[in-house]
């Protein structure tokens, strides 16, 4: 394959060419540890205080002691739900949405196993929260609810101001943790400005054009939390274990470039809506997930009707095309994701989902590259629905599920 057309950025981001010459020295000659005695380990703790601080200037932070680097999204989601219910041993009940990413979802199955309370918040079909849900759900005893930033299969945003200061309005001792992994790096983030009842925010590095392996966790000042990670005493004893200084490097780094391409969000976003308007011109029976929410500007995830997702994403791979479904293979069966099942998307259209998400380096011609091959391999998998052909042959009227992308009756 010669040319591949990575419109995978969700799951993963090529890391920026900027940030691996910013990090290859911390692999090379400055490999030392950050923690020793000698002259030689200054350069790599410097470099981690300045990771810090750009960082810190991502999130719009306070202070950079509120920045704490991780392994992962992962990692900074366990370490911000389980330090919050340590640190808040009165309180047993924790709050968060159905279409949290599983680091999230596990993290709070295993909470409800470990004894506490987990309330799971529904969303609509546009995979929206109702506010009024929420705060029915605050109990005397909440400890926590999370709330992600953007919906990492639907790109779907949660007004995560208003819904943080909702819960502060009900009791100030509820921490609110949101998970950024999806938007650190693309939409401006200003946690003293615009979301100041925020206590931990997460993200992760390889999302943002920084390798894999790092991650942050934003931890407000003077909010009761416990470290997650015990040991050595790095990052001033809250979360043990050896600095990964030229993955921390590359993140600051990563951050600071983000913030410069922020210009380039709208452009993004309309080569989205173009995509979606040509591909709705051009294939029958198509929804955008999500349509009707606010929305990430690199994220568009569609529902082709009576077709496999997985099939898509075989026939896309064999033009060179990478991209995700919002199917999980599960035991053999082909499940829909719990993203869409929450959001009620139905049966024949949540199994023909794809998940498009660009990024800076997404090209036009990468966009009309999927625009050219798409309705082929639509129109083939069809011709094989078995689905496809009893729709065909229904009967018009109450045939479609869909009416210019919405459900009946909405
Ligand atoms: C919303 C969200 N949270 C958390 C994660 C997990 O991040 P990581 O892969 O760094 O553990 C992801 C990764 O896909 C994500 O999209």
């Amino acid at each position: 394959m010669d040319h591949v057309i990575y419109l995978d950025n969700n799951a993963t981001t090529q890391v920026a060419p900027e940030v691996l010459e910013a990090l290859l020295p911390f692999l090379r000659e400055s490999f030392f540890n950050p923690s020793s005695s000698y002259d030689q380990a200054r350069g790599p703790r410097d470099a981690v205080e300045r990771a810090r601080e750009q960082v810190g200037r991502i999130l719009g932070a306070g202070s950079t002691t509120e920045v704490l680097f991780t392994s992962c999204g992962t990692e900074s989601n366990n370490a911000a739900l389980w330090g919050a219910l340590r640190a808040n041993a009165d309180r047993r009940h924790v709050v968060t949405t159905a279409v949290e990413h599983p680091a999230v979802i596990e993290v709070a199955k295993e909470i409800e196993r470990q004894g506490y309370r987990v309330t799971v918040l529904p969303v609509d079909h546009q995979g929206r929260l109702d506010p009024r849900d929420l705060v029915h759900a605050l109990e005397k005893d909440t400890a926590v609810v999370s709330i992600m930033h953007a919906n990492n299969e639907t790109g779907v945003q949660f007004p995560i101001a208003s819904l943080s200061r909702v819960v502060k309005e009900t009791d100030p001792r509820i921490l609110f943790h949101t998970d950024a992994t999806q938007t650190t790096g693309k939409l401006p983030i200003d946690l003293q400005r615009d979301l100041p009842h925020v206590d931990l925010l997460t993200f992760s590095g390889h999302k943002l054009h920084a390798p894999k392996g790092v991650g942050a966790l934003f931890v407000r000042r003077g909010v009761r939390w416990r470290p997650y990670l015990v040991g050595g005493h790095q990052e001033r004893g809250r979360r043990a274990g050896t600095e990964n200084v030229a993955s921390i490097v590359g993140l600051g780094h990563a951050c600071d470039l983000a913030r410069r391409h922020y210009f380039a969000e709208e452009q993004l976003r309309a080569q989205h809506r173009r995509l979606e308007k040509e591909i709705r011109e051009r294939i029958p029976n198509v929804l955008v997930n999500g349509e009707g929410a606010e929305r990430l500007p690199n994220t568009t995830s569609f529902a082709f009707e009576y077709v496999e997702g997985e099939g898509i994403l075989f026939a896309l791979n064999q033009h060179g095309i990478c991209a995700s479904s919002g199917s999980a293979c599960t035991s053999g069966s082909l499940d829909p994701s719990h993203v869409l099942k929450a959001m009620q998307i139905p049966f024949t259209a949540a199994h023909g989902s794809l998940r498009i998400s660009s990024s800076r380096y997404t090209t036009t011609a990468d966009f009309d590259r999927l625009t050219e091959v798409l309705p082929d391999i639509i129109a083939s998998l069809r011709r094989m629905s078995p689905y496809w052909d009893q729709h065909k042959n229904a009967p018009k009227e109450g045939a479609d599920v869909f009416v210019q992308g919405k459900y009946r009756g909405e």
